[in-house]
């Protein structure tokens, strides 16, 4: 069955299909607002460390998992070792993907949506922010829109992965990462030239140190399983189609690099326009969808900022999307020897029906809240991902390479397939022996311990 598992074309091609699944929802959409209420700079910087000390190796030893054993997370870890325990360990991977993708595929119709107002040039007629966000409100609180959009962009994913790996997932991010970087970068330009746009720089790059506290901690580490696609197996998946002699050291500093340089580039195009514009940074989640819109539009040139800014943000959807669901897709066709059609049918049906109750969260249900948590269905579907399952999903894979596949196999293979890289992952620091015992503290002690501490913090037992 592996005989005939597709391939990328090459390493090129899965750090783009990595980097798309990374630069998601959670760069464009996500880290800024977190940044803005969570002071900036200050927040950023956190983040980084966390990105550093425990993203980079369990993106790592996610792919390294994957491509070691060409299988989906439950098929890995079954190949590695005969306790079930860690079967179900694979499973957490596959529930995560249905809950992440019921809540990312509504704010996906949401951006879809919002290209085709931006084209009809709807927002400028929004004279402020209060407007937008009741215009926001207004289309949400009819159901049939909500389904609508989330199935119009469920459709652009089932589409892309019943292609299959390179005809779809390879193809897509072939064309879609290049446009998106352009599109950014379009946008940056654009708001470094707003007179004001210094005050929105400042409040990036320099920290206020006073807002730092343990839930910083708490959603710095969050986000960064979040934005790097880490704890569900999608980077494992992923890493099942790349083959031995792809690099995988170099490849996930180039995934880490790439996403982290997004988020700040998409940080610097939206606090540019919010301050120039003297808005409140801390706006939360409608930033992108309240805030945003009528500053855009205000600008001269503005139609095609706004347009452009939407499609940003359906491009970054759509890329981490099918990453998402092709964790459940390749689990069917590898443990269930389902074709890729049927796989992806069956997984789409369902998933697309776990996420009506989110979209049901802005209207009929937005009422109802999860047990006793006053959490709607969406919230609580964000919740548990991003706090919940993917450090958890982490923590394992942390112990599991550390602990039971062990950290001489982990940097065995590691070098198997070292490009001889003199810049990224470069291969001498890699055979030395301080790279084990660095690797090895990283994964053996300091992420579960951070992401154990994270959890008591949570819920409140420290
Ligand atoms: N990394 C994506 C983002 O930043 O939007 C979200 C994501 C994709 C999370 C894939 C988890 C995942 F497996």
């Amino acid at each position: 069955m592996s005989n005939n598992r597709e391939q990328w074309s090459s390493k090129a091609s899965f750090i783009l299909a990595a980097a798309g699944s990374a630069v998601g929802l959670g760069n464009i959409w996500k880290f800024p607002y977190i940044a803005g209420e969570n002071g900036g700079a200050a927040f950023l910087f956190i983040y980084l460390i966390c990105i550093i000390l425990v993203g980079l190796p369990i993106l790592n030893i996610e792919i390294l998992l994957g491509r070691a054993t060409q299988k989906n997370p439950v098929g890995a870890f079954k190949t590695l070792t005969d306790k079930p325990f860690w079967k179900y360990v694979g499973a957490l991977g596959v529930f995560a993907s249905f809950t992440i993708l019921s809540f990312y595929s509504i704010v996906g119709g949401w951006s879809v949506a919002y290209t085709l107002e931006a084209l009809k040039g709807t927002f400028s007629s929004f004279g402020t922010p209060q407007i937008a966000a009741d215009f926001f409100n207004l289309k949400n609180s009819n159901p049939m829109w909500v389904i609508g959009y989330h199935t119009a962009f469920f459709l652009l994913i089932v589409g892309i992965i019943l292609s299959g790996v390179r005809q779809g997932l390879e193809k897509a991010s072939k064309f879609l990462m290049p446009l998106l970087f352009g599109i950014l970068m379009i946008l940056v330009v654009q708001g470094l030239m707003l007179p004001g746009a210094d005050r929105g720089i400042s409040f990036l790059f320099n920290p206020d140190w006073s807002k730092i506290n343990p839930q910083t901690f708490l959603l710095a580490l969050g986000h960064a399983f979040f934005t790097l696609s880490l704890g569900m197996g999608a980077m494992m998946t992923y890493g099942s189609y790349l083959s031995e002699k792809d690099d995988v050291v170099n490849a996930s500093y180039m995934v880490a690099f790439l996403d982290t340089v997004i988020a700040i580039l998409a940080g610097v195009a939206i606090f540019t326009v919010v301050f120039s514009s003297g808005y409140d940074p801390t706006a939360g989640p409608g930033l992108v969808f309240h805030v945003l819109p009528p500053l855009l539009a205000q600008l001269s040139g503005g139609y095609i900022f706004a347009l452009l800014f939407f499609l940003l943000l359906t491009i970054a959807a759509v890329t981490s999307a099918i990453s998402i669901l092709e964790v459940s897709v390749a689990y069917l066709v590898d443990e269930l020897n389902y074709s890729r059609k049927k796989a992806t049918l069956t997984m789409g049906i369902l998933v697309y029906c776990a996420a009506i109750p989110c979209a049901l969260s802005f209207n009929v249900w937005s009422d109802v809240t999860l047990l006793g948590t006053g959490l709607t269905f969406f919230d609580m579907a964000d919740f548990l991902a991003s706090n919940v399952l993917l450090p958890l999903g982490g923590f394992f894979l942390a112990i599991f390479a550390g602990y039971v596949w062990g950290i001489d196999e982990v940097v065995r293979n590691l070098l198997i397939g070292d490009s001889g890289s003199v810049y990224f992952g470069n291969s001498i620091l890699r055979k030395s022996l301080s790279f084990k015992s660095i690797f090895g503290f990283l994964i053996r002690y300091l992420s579960p311990i951070l992401i154990f501490l994270v959890f008591l913090y949570q819920f409140g037992w420290i």
